[in-house]
Protein backbone atom coordinates (compact mmCIF):
# COMPACT_ATOMS: atom_id res chain seq x y z
CA UNK A 1 0.00 0.00 0.00
CA UNK A 2 1.21 3.91 -0.38
CA UNK A 3 0.32 6.60 1.76
CA UNK A 4 -0.42 10.07 -0.57
CA UNK A 5 0.72 12.98 1.70
CA UNK A 6 -1.01 16.19 0.28
CA UNK A 7 1.24 17.93 2.95
CA UNK A 8 3.27 20.79 3.37
CA UNK A 9 6.46 21.33 2.59
CA UNK A 10 9.23 24.43 4.78
CA UNK A 11 12.43 25.24 5.37
CA UNK A 12 12.81 25.76 9.08
CA UNK A 13 14.88 28.36 10.91
CA UNK A 14 15.43 27.59 14.15
CA UNK A 15 16.35 29.87 16.82
CA UNK A 16 17.47 29.12 20.80
CA UNK A 17 16.11 31.32 22.70
CA UNK A 18 16.12 31.96 26.98
CA UNK A 19 12.50 32.23 26.84
CA UNK A 20 9.62 32.85 23.89
CA UNK A 21 9.92 36.47 23.07
CA UNK A 22 6.86 38.57 24.78
CA UNK A 23 4.93 41.14 22.33
CA UNK A 24 7.25 44.49 21.90
CA UNK A 25 10.74 42.32 22.89
CA UNK A 26 14.17 42.08 21.21
CA UNK A 27 15.72 38.72 21.83
CA UNK A 28 19.07 37.49 21.06
CA UNK A 29 19.49 34.04 19.63
CA UNK A 30 22.10 31.62 20.91
CA UNK A 31 21.96 29.19 17.97
CA UNK A 32 20.30 28.82 14.83
CA UNK A 33 19.68 25.94 12.23
CA UNK A 34 18.16 25.17 9.32
CA UNK A 35 16.24 21.83 9.17
CA UNK A 36 13.73 20.34 6.19
CA UNK A 37 10.71 20.92 7.86
CA UNK A 38 6.60 21.53 7.36
CA UNK A 39 4.20 19.12 8.87
CA UNK A 40 3.50 17.61 5.74
CA UNK A 41 7.44 16.91 5.01
CA UNK A 42 7.69 15.60 8.43
CA UNK A 43 4.51 13.45 8.06
CA UNK A 44 6.15 11.93 4.76
CA UNK A 45 9.74 11.50 7.03
CA UNK A 46 8.22 10.03 9.69
CA UNK A 47 5.98 7.64 7.48
CA UNK A 48 8.78 6.55 5.66
CA UNK A 49 11.08 5.73 8.42
CA UNK A 50 8.64 3.59 9.80
CA UNK A 51 8.76 1.68 6.94
CA UNK A 52 5.81 2.45 4.82
CA UNK A 53 6.00 3.67 1.07
CA UNK A 54 5.22 7.39 0.90
CA UNK A 55 3.99 9.54 -1.98
CA UNK A 56 4.65 13.25 -1.07
CA UNK A 57 1.99 15.82 -3.33
CA UNK A 58 3.27 19.09 -3.01
CA UNK A 59 5.06 22.05 -4.05
CA UNK A 60 8.24 24.09 -3.98
CA UNK A 61 9.85 27.25 -5.64
CA UNK A 62 12.99 27.19 -7.80
CA UNK A 63 14.90 27.62 -4.34
CA UNK A 64 13.35 24.43 -2.86
CA UNK A 65 15.48 21.43 -4.63
CA UNK A 66 17.40 21.11 -1.76
CA UNK A 67 14.41 20.31 -0.03
CA UNK A 68 12.66 18.11 -2.34
CA UNK A 69 16.12 16.28 -2.68
CA UNK A 70 16.34 15.46 1.18
CA UNK A 71 12.89 13.96 0.60
CA UNK A 72 13.94 11.29 -1.74
CA UNK A 73 17.31 10.73 0.41
CA UNK A 74 14.67 9.96 3.33
CA UNK A 75 12.96 7.77 0.90
CA UNK A 76 10.20 9.66 -0.11
CA UNK A 77 8.59 9.43 -3.26
CA UNK A 78 9.05 12.94 -4.72
CA UNK A 79 7.63 12.72 -8.21
CA UNK A 80 4.50 14.60 -7.51
CA UNK A 81 6.14 18.01 -6.19
CA UNK A 82 5.12 20.49 -8.45
CA UNK A 83 8.20 23.49 -8.56
CA UNK A 84 6.37 26.47 -9.22
CA UNK A 85 6.99 30.32 -9.31
CA UNK A 86 5.96 31.20 -5.56
CA UNK A 87 8.95 30.87 -3.26
CA UNK A 88 9.40 27.76 -1.12
CA UNK A 89 7.32 27.80 2.41
CA UNK A 90 9.41 28.46 5.43
CA UNK A 91 9.43 28.67 9.20
CA UNK A 92 10.55 31.06 11.94
CA UNK A 93 10.76 28.75 15.26
CA UNK A 94 11.15 30.09 18.37
CA UNK A 95 12.73 27.61 20.82
CA UNK A 96 12.66 28.32 24.62
CA UNK A 97 15.08 26.32 27.20
CA UNK A 98 12.33 23.46 27.78
CA UNK A 99 11.75 23.01 24.67
CA UNK A 100 8.46 24.64 24.11
CA UNK A 101 8.17 26.85 21.03
CA UNK A 102 6.47 29.14 18.84
CA UNK A 103 6.28 29.33 14.87
CA UNK A 104 6.15 31.29 12.07
CA UNK A 105 4.59 30.31 9.10
CA UNK A 106 4.91 31.72 5.52
CA UNK A 107 2.88 29.31 3.16
CA UNK A 108 4.82 30.71 -0.15
CA UNK A 109 4.40 27.73 -2.60
CA UNK A 110 2.31 25.31 -0.09
CA UNK A 111 -0.61 27.46 -1.01
CA UNK A 112 0.05 27.17 -4.90
CA UNK A 113 -0.31 24.00 -5.82
CA UNK A 114 -1.68 23.33 -9.66
CA UNK A 115 -5.39 22.78 -10.67
CA UNK A 116 -4.86 19.03 -11.53
CA UNK A 117 -1.67 17.97 -9.06
CA UNK A 118 -3.87 15.90 -7.12
CA UNK A 119 -5.73 14.12 -9.68
CA UNK A 120 -2.61 13.48 -11.51
CA UNK A 121 -0.67 12.09 -8.47
CA UNK A 122 -3.59 9.78 -7.27
CA UNK A 123 -4.58 8.45 -11.36
CA UNK A 124 -1.72 5.82 -9.81
CA UNK A 125 -2.84 5.38 -6.22
CA UNK A 126 -5.02 1.76 -4.96
CA UNK A 127 -7.89 1.26 -3.55
CA UNK A 128 -6.97 0.97 -0.12
CA UNK A 129 -4.03 3.22 0.01
CA UNK A 130 -4.31 6.03 2.43
CA UNK A 131 -4.66 9.78 1.74
CA UNK A 132 -3.32 12.24 4.39
CA UNK A 133 -3.40 15.76 4.26
CA UNK A 134 -2.66 18.95 6.82
CA UNK A 135 -4.16 22.65 6.94
CA UNK A 136 -0.87 24.19 5.42
CA UNK A 137 -1.69 23.41 1.72
CA UNK A 138 -4.32 24.38 -0.74
CA UNK A 139 -6.87 22.18 -2.14
CA UNK A 140 -7.61 20.11 1.39
CA UNK A 141 -11.27 19.58 -0.24
CA UNK A 142 -10.34 18.54 -3.17
CA UNK A 143 -8.28 15.73 -2.12
CA UNK A 144 -10.48 14.98 0.31
CA UNK A 145 -13.55 13.92 -2.01
CA UNK A 146 -10.91 12.47 -4.25
CA UNK A 147 -9.94 10.10 -1.52
CA UNK A 148 -13.61 9.15 -0.83
CA UNK A 149 -14.22 9.07 -4.50
CA UNK A 150 -11.35 6.52 -5.21
CA UNK A 151 -11.89 4.39 -2.26
CA UNK A 152 -8.95 5.60 -0.91
CA UNK A 153 -8.46 6.13 3.69
CA UNK A 154 -9.14 9.61 4.03
CA UNK A 155 -6.71 10.87 7.04
CA UNK A 156 -6.46 14.84 8.48
CA UNK A 157 -4.07 15.92 10.94
CA UNK A 158 -5.99 18.99 11.95
CA UNK A 159 -3.03 21.30 11.99
CA UNK A 160 -2.55 24.29 12.20
CA UNK A 161 -5.97 24.07 13.65
CA UNK A 162 -8.90 25.80 12.47
CA UNK A 163 -12.53 24.49 12.93
CA UNK A 164 -13.95 25.62 9.56
CA UNK A 165 -11.24 23.84 7.66
CA UNK A 166 -11.70 20.72 9.41
CA UNK A 167 -15.61 20.88 8.92
CA UNK A 168 -15.05 21.40 5.13
CA UNK A 169 -13.73 18.08 5.46
CA UNK A 170 -15.31 16.30 7.98
CA UNK A 171 -18.21 14.45 5.39
CA UNK A 172 -15.16 12.92 3.65
CA UNK A 173 -13.22 11.61 6.78
CA UNK A 174 -11.91 8.17 8.25
CA UNK A 175 -9.14 8.91 10.24
CA UNK A 176 -8.98 12.53 12.23
CA UNK A 177 -6.25 13.33 14.42
CA UNK A 178 -6.34 16.61 17.01
CA UNK A 179 -5.15 17.80 20.13
CA UNK A 180 -7.30 18.46 22.83
CA UNK A 181 -7.89 22.22 23.05
CA UNK A 182 -8.96 21.58 19.32
CA UNK A 183 -11.33 19.13 19.89
CA UNK A 184 -13.03 21.37 22.30
CA UNK A 185 -13.49 23.66 19.71
CA UNK A 186 -14.54 21.83 17.71
CA UNK A 187 -17.23 20.96 19.80
CA UNK A 188 -18.48 24.10 20.00
CA UNK A 189 -18.79 24.73 16.44
CA UNK A 190 -20.22 21.24 15.54
CA UNK A 191 -22.06 20.61 18.87
CA UNK A 192 -20.16 16.91 18.39
CA UNK A 193 -17.43 15.62 20.79
CA UNK A 194 -14.59 13.48 19.66
CA UNK A 195 -16.42 10.49 20.53
CA UNK A 196 -19.69 11.58 19.00
CA UNK A 197 -17.82 13.01 15.83
CA UNK A 198 -18.99 10.85 12.20
CA UNK A 199 -15.07 9.49 11.93
CA UNK A 200 -14.59 5.98 12.12
CA UNK A 201 -11.26 6.89 13.68
CA UNK A 202 -10.08 9.97 16.19
CA UNK A 203 -7.47 10.40 18.03
CA UNK A 204 -6.75 13.34 20.28
CA UNK A 205 -3.72 14.06 21.54
CA UNK A 206 -3.15 14.90 24.96
CA UNK A 207 0.64 16.70 24.86
CA UNK A 208 2.93 14.91 27.23
CA UNK A 209 0.07 13.02 29.09
CA UNK A 210 -0.24 10.90 25.81
CA UNK A 211 -2.79 10.66 23.57
CA UNK A 212 -7.27 8.95 23.47
CA UNK A 213 -8.22 6.79 20.88
CA UNK A 214 -11.65 6.78 19.87
CA UNK A 215 -12.85 4.40 17.36
CA UNK A 216 -17.00 4.90 16.72
CA UNK A 217 -18.88 2.51 18.22
CA UNK A 218 -16.30 1.42 21.17
CA UNK A 219 -15.15 2.94 24.61
CA UNK A 220 -12.19 5.16 24.48
CA UNK A 221 -8.81 3.75 24.63
CA UNK A 222 -5.68 6.12 27.01
CA UNK A 223 -2.15 5.22 26.02
CA UNK A 224 0.09 7.24 28.59
CA UNK A 225 2.73 9.34 27.06
CA UNK A 226 6.30 7.79 28.02
CA UNK A 227 8.21 10.13 30.36
CA UNK A 228 11.20 11.58 29.20
CA UNK A 229 13.58 15.10 28.98
CA UNK A 230 12.15 17.06 26.58
CA UNK A 231 14.57 19.56 24.27
CA UNK A 232 12.27 20.34 22.02
CA UNK A 233 8.67 19.37 21.05
CA UNK A 234 8.57 20.66 17.53
CA UNK A 235 7.37 17.82 14.85
CA UNK A 236 6.89 15.49 17.67
CA UNK A 237 2.93 16.06 17.18
CA UNK A 238 3.75 15.07 13.38
CA UNK A 239 6.38 12.07 14.00
CA UNK A 240 3.57 10.49 16.07
CA UNK A 241 1.01 11.18 13.14
CA UNK A 242 3.24 9.43 10.56
CA UNK A 243 3.67 6.66 12.83
CA UNK A 244 0.25 5.88 13.47
CA UNK A 245 -0.34 6.34 9.54
CA UNK A 246 2.74 3.68 9.37
CA UNK A 247 0.80 1.34 11.69
CA UNK A 248 -2.53 1.51 9.40
CA UNK A 249 -1.11 1.25 5.87
CA UNK A 250 0.64 -2.05 7.44
CA UNK A 251 -2.28 -3.31 8.89
CA UNK A 252 -1.30 -2.62 12.55
CA UNK A 253 -4.69 -2.79 15.20
CA UNK A 254 -4.71 1.01 15.98
CA UNK A 255 -3.68 0.19 19.27
CA UNK A 256 -0.40 -1.09 18.29
CA UNK A 257 -0.04 1.68 15.80
CA UNK A 258 -0.41 4.26 18.46
CA UNK A 259 2.14 2.70 20.78
CA UNK A 260 4.87 2.62 18.18
CA UNK A 261 3.71 5.99 17.32
CA UNK A 262 3.94 7.07 21.46
CA UNK A 263 7.81 5.99 21.58
CA UNK A 264 8.96 7.89 18.19
CA UNK A 265 7.40 10.96 19.59
CA UNK A 266 9.18 10.11 23.17
CA UNK A 267 12.65 9.54 20.99
CA UNK A 268 11.26 13.23 18.78
CA UNK A 269 11.23 15.12 21.67
CA UNK A 270 14.45 14.53 23.23
CA UNK A 271 16.30 15.18 19.67
CA UNK A 272 16.54 19.34 17.90
CA UNK A 273 15.33 19.94 15.02
CA UNK A 274 12.21 18.68 12.87
CA UNK A 275 12.22 16.36 9.38
CA UNK A 276 16.04 15.64 9.37
CA UNK A 277 16.00 13.96 13.27
CA UNK A 278 12.82 11.63 12.99
CA UNK A 279 13.94 8.39 14.37
CA UNK A 280 13.85 5.32 12.43
CA UNK A 281 11.99 2.10 13.27
CA UNK A 282 14.75 0.40 14.47
CA UNK A 283 15.91 3.42 16.54
CA UNK A 284 12.05 3.04 17.89
CA UNK A 285 12.38 -0.19 19.00
CA UNK A 286 15.47 -0.13 20.42
CA UNK A 287 14.61 2.91 22.38
CA UNK A 288 14.62 2.21 26.43
CA UNK A 289 12.09 4.25 28.36
CA UNK A 290 11.68 4.43 32.70
O1 LIG B 1 4.86 20.81 13.35
C1 LIG B 1 6.11 21.39 13.14
C2 LIG B 1 6.16 22.04 11.79
O2 LIG B 1 5.24 23.11 11.76
C3 LIG B 1 7.50 22.63 11.43
O3 LIG B 1 8.31 21.74 10.74
C4 LIG B 1 7.11 23.89 10.65
O4 LIG B 1 7.60 23.92 9.35
C5 LIG B 1 5.60 23.98 10.72
O5 LIG B 1 4.98 23.51 9.58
Amino acid sequence: MTIWNLGSINADMVYALPHLPAPGETLAASGLEKFLGGKGANMSVAAARAGSRVSHIGAVGSDGRWAQERLTEYGVDTRFIAEVSSPTGHAIIAVDAQGENLIILYPGANHALEGGQIGQALASANTGDLLVFQNETNAQVEAARMARELGLTACYAAAPFEAEAVQAVLPYLDFLILNEVEAAQLQQETGLSAAELPVRHVIVTLGSKGARYFQQGCDPIDFAAHKVQAVDTTGAGDTFTGYVLAGMDRGMPMEQAILQANRAAALMVTRHGTADVIPDLREVRDAQFD
